[in-house]
């Protein structure tokens, strides 16, 4: 793929494509544009409506944004509630919340049994699939291979463009069955081609729920404990859903609304995900701790740390992008439920399994980084640690690859984008269009020789 990139005709058309191509983010300002569909107080410009999630961060009093205790809700039901709920009782609460998220009620307890059987009947790839899609064009990235898998499940479909609303829930609650074997193929075969490690394929065992199938999928004995498969089950709780606006629901929406097929929509959405500054920052976060643990001497020094996060507000350590990864939020201000929740396991299971450390420096980035943050950069409003600090360090703690974190997102935000395409399906009814406003100037046009 290495075609000729390096000669001085290639250099002078970068340059070309640079210079063509900027815009001063000045413009953006002076004329108004809502730069990243935002509004200049942060807040997201409204695109929709939606009856399936609510993400509540502020409250905008006399035109300021006052910030409060964040709240997630889906369908109605805070993500406490439905965690306590099912896990309070001795049960995996994923599948219910997928549930929830797609028919907007929460299940009986004949429909929740129904529900569960639909989707361990489902878990299986197509007959050859694996082999002839997966095994054969190995991706160095998971959610890279996850994307094309779904793409490619189209043509294993009779009926794959959507044809009625039960054609399109079909193909949605296969997707949501499926989407763990293509990311178990997809890791085992990345393993062996390139990490040089072994692959293993464990049979399905029918009955089991999504966290237990994942951990049997990616383990080479396909053990786990009850206390593990739970632990993944909260992760996946948390992140089946975050609303319309949020950047891969949007982009299952977008492309839902122009009709287009399911596995399109999906396809479109994992890509969406895969990016550092959606889905991918957990790994972000995970690399970020590599850094702090490598720099700082005392870990708990916390005059050492704040001056190391100073240093990488302002370029000088990090990865150079300015970040303090897993803090701050588009909508949340004073707390990330999905944060508080994940922070108690990760603080369980880090001492358990031996990332006290970790744990402990992740704490004092968040205790630490609102104020370094206004001392170095101004940034007076209220920022918090959001869901990806402590996401990967349970992982880690589960002893899940880094390959993994952004998949694992994946295989449980697959049901926040099905519900989304049910109700764009249901009640958009309008292709999804919005506006950019052009500057070039009109020029005559100059013959090849005149040039
Ligand atoms: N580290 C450093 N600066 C940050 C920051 C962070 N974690 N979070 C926000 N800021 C800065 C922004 O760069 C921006 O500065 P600028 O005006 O000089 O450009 C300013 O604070 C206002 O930020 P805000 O309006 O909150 O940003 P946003 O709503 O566009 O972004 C995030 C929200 C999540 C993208 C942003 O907080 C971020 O990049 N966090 C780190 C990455 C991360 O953890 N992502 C996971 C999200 S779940």
């Amino acid at each position: 793929m290495d075609i000729a990139c390096k000669n001085s005709l290639f250099t002078s058309l970068c340059e070309q494509v640079k210079e063509n191509n900027r815009i001063d983010p000045e413009r953006y300002n002076n004329q108004d544009i809502k730069r990243g569909l935002r509004n200049a107080d942060g807040t997201g410009v409204v695109a929709g409506l939606t009856r399936i999630c609510n993400v509540h961060g502020y409250v905008m009093s006399e035109g300021e944004k006052l910030p409060v205790k964040g709240e997630l809700t889906y369908r109605g039901y805070s993500i406490e509630d439905l965690v306590r709920g099912s896990h309070g009782q001795g049960r995996f609460g994923f599948e219910e919340v997928v549930f929830l998220l797609l028919f907007g009620s929460l299940p009986t307890p004949e429909q929740l049994s129904d529900f569960c059987e639909l989707l361990s009947a489902n878990r299986e790839l197509p007959e050859y699939f694996a082999e002839d899609m997966i095994l054969k064009a190995p991706s160095p990235d998971i959610m890279n291979k996850m994307a094309r898998s779904v793409l490619a499940m189209y043509s294993y479909d009779d009926h794959p463009e959507p044809e009625n609303v039960e054609n399109v829930l079909r193909q949605c609650i296969q997707l949501i069955a499926m989407l763990p074997a293509a990311l178990g193929y997809a890791y085992q075969v990345k393993r062996r081609h390139y990490n040089k490690e072994s692959m293993y394929f464990h049979q399905t065992v029918p009955g089991l729920s999504t966290s237990e199938t994942i951990l049997r999928t990616i383990r080479a004995d396909a053990q786990y404990t009850e206390d593990e498969a739970r632990l993944l089950d909260l992760c996946l709780m948390l992140h089946a859903e975050h609303g319309g606006g949020n950047n891969s629901a949007f982009a299952a929406r977008v492309l839902s609304s122009s009709g287009t097929d399911t596995y399109s929509a999906i396809a479109a959405a994992i890509g969406s995900l895969k990016g550092p500054r959606h889905g991918g920052a957990n790994l972000k976060v995970t690399q970020m701790l590599h850094d702090l643990k490598a720099n700082i001497r005392d870990i708990s020094d916390d005059e050492e740390i704040a001056a190391y996060l100073g240093k990488m507000l302002r370029r000088e350590a990090g990865d150079g992008s300015g970040l303090i990864y897993g803090m701050g939020h588009a909508v949340y201000t004073l707390s990330d439920p999905r944060a508080v929740l994940l922070k108690q396991e990760a603080a369980r299971m880090a001492e358990k399994n031996g990332y006290g450390d970790e744990f402990r420096l992740l704490d004092a980035v968040e205790r630490l980084a609102p104020d370094v943050m206004l001392k170095v950069r101004g940034i007076s409003r209220a920022v918090c640690a959001n869901v990806d600090m402590y996401s990967g360090l349970v992982y880690r703690s589960l002893g899940i690859s880094e390959d993994l974190f952004t998949p694992l997102f994946a295989v449980a935000r697959i049901s926040g984008w099905c519900a989304h395409r049910m109700e764009e399906y249901l009640t958009g009814n309008r292709i999804i269009r919005p506006a950019y406003k052009p500057f070039s100037k009109d020029k005559p046009y100059i013959e090849l020789k005149n040039r």
